[in-house]
């Protein structure tokens, strides 16, 4: 198969990933079947969709004959068999929890065409371990878009132990078509390579709720100024519970240290998701939420969180999950990050993001914030 040959996507999920995902499909020319379980998850997907097509016209990015154009392309149904059965290429965005993820891919395989490329939009999860609930893992491959997928660029397209190179080639080439920046991940490897780089600072956002103090927005009010969007606030946005279950999977596979913390389990158990459910660590029935930048805390810089972010990222290259360190800079900058790590590092100076490093670590006691031989070298060119 070749990337002409795909004329049909199929997206299992219409949540936040779900429908942006599919919004790129039938902006991209595709025809579309968006499939979850219940009609009111589809209903909402729509509704996002429309909302954000509308924002793209009212912008000018698109006609309104585009918008009308991609709507006739789209389709929903509850019904799996109907949404597969033609598709040439299948998208997942289900929560994160590999036995629900195993299962979809089990049914799906079971009903797709011969040919039928199956993707994971997993955040985290082995690839190798989802193909291996199906009977074609070699059309089994990572497709991970970012949040928003329709404005961030990054899709990390992640090969599985047996994804051949043709599925590889063409999940690249579906990324170009829907105006995206594929990066490759060479090893399936927990996070692949921005939420790896982003899990010690998810970490750190732990201990400091733990901690009691500072609080979430004097925290944010640091970095705001820096960022669209502050830590705590960008974990509501994308999902406690997505960060939840991403710390989860970082503690059986990479590190212990990586537990969620208490308050982390409490805001899940009480519906405190963030953005979807209208609070997390703030409200957002009105909307963004306002962070009052004058509440900032002394404690934490800029550079405790990129020096996290750096150490990280030279881990992945010495467990060779990408081998130039420019791939991993330019998955960064284009997965909400703007400047990527390496970049960042030699302007800052690898002595004082180590310092950083081994401040963190004694404070929290945790061990994976402790700089790396690479990190201690500073021996990386980009
Ligand atoms: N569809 C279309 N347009 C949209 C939109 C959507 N869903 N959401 C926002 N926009 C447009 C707005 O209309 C606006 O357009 P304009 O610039 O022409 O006026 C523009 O985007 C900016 O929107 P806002 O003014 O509302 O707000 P911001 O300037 O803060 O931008 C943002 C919004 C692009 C989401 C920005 O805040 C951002 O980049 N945030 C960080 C996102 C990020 O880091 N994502 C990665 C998360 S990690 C992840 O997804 C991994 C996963 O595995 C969990």
């Amino acid at each position: 198969m070749q990337i002409d040959d795909i004329r049909k996507i199929a997206v299992i999920g219409a949540g936040a990933m779900g429908n942006g995902i599919a919004q790129l499909g039938i902006m991209a020319g595709y025809d579309v079947c968006m499939r979850d379980i219940k009609q009111e998850y589809l209903d909402k997907g729509t509704q996002s969709i429309n909302a954000s097509l509308d924002k793209l016209v009212a912008k000018g990015k698109i006609s309104k004959e585009a918008r009308a154009a991609a709507l006739n392309r789209l389709t929903t149904t509850t019904a799996t068999a109907e949404a597969v059965s033609d598709a040439d290429f299948v998208i997942e965005a289900v929560p994160e929890i590999m036995k629900l993820k195993q299962d979809v891919f089990t049914e799906v395989d079971g009903l797709v065409l011969p040919h039928t490329i199956l993707a994971t939009n997993t955040s985290n999860m082995s690839i190798s371990e989802i193909a291996d609930s199906t009977k074609r893992p070699a059309k089994v491959i990572g497709m991970h878009f970012f949040n928003p997928a329709v404005l961030m660029k990054l899709v990390e397209v992640i090969r599985g132990t047996a994804t051949s190179d043709e599925t590889l080639q063409i999940t690249a080439d579906l990324a170009l078509r829907m105006k995206k920046v594929p990066v490759t991940v060479r090893k399936d490897s927990p996070g692949f390579i921005y939420n790896r780089i982003n899990a010690p600072t998810g970490l750190l956002l732990a201990k400091i709720l733990e901690q009691g103090t500072p609080g979430p927005e004097e925290f944010d009010a640091v970095f705001k100024p820096f960022m669209p969007m502050a830590p705590f606030e960008l974990m509501d946005y994308v999902g406690v519970d997505i960060a939840y279950h991403s710390q989860e999977y970082f503690a059986r596979t990479l590190s212990p240290d990586y537990s969620p913390g208490r308050k982390f389990k409490e805001m899940v158990a009480d519906n405190r998701l963030g953005k979807k459910t209208g609070h997390g660590f703030y409200d957002w029935t009105e909307g963004r939420p306002q962070i009052d930048t004058s509440k900032t805390t002394a404690d934490f810089d800029l550079n405790d969180m990129i020096a996290l972010q750096v150490n990280e990222a030279t881990k992945l290259l010495e467990e060779h999950v990408v081998d130039d360190p420019k791939e991993i800079d330019l998955a960064m900058a284009n997965g909400g990050g703007g400047i990527g790590p390496f970049t960042l590092a030699q302007n800052i100076g690898y002595n004082v993001l180590c310092e950083r490093c081994d401040r963190l670590s004694e404070k929290f006691h945790v061990d994976v914030f402790r700089p790396t031989r690479t990190m201690k070298s500073g021996n990386i060119t980009i």
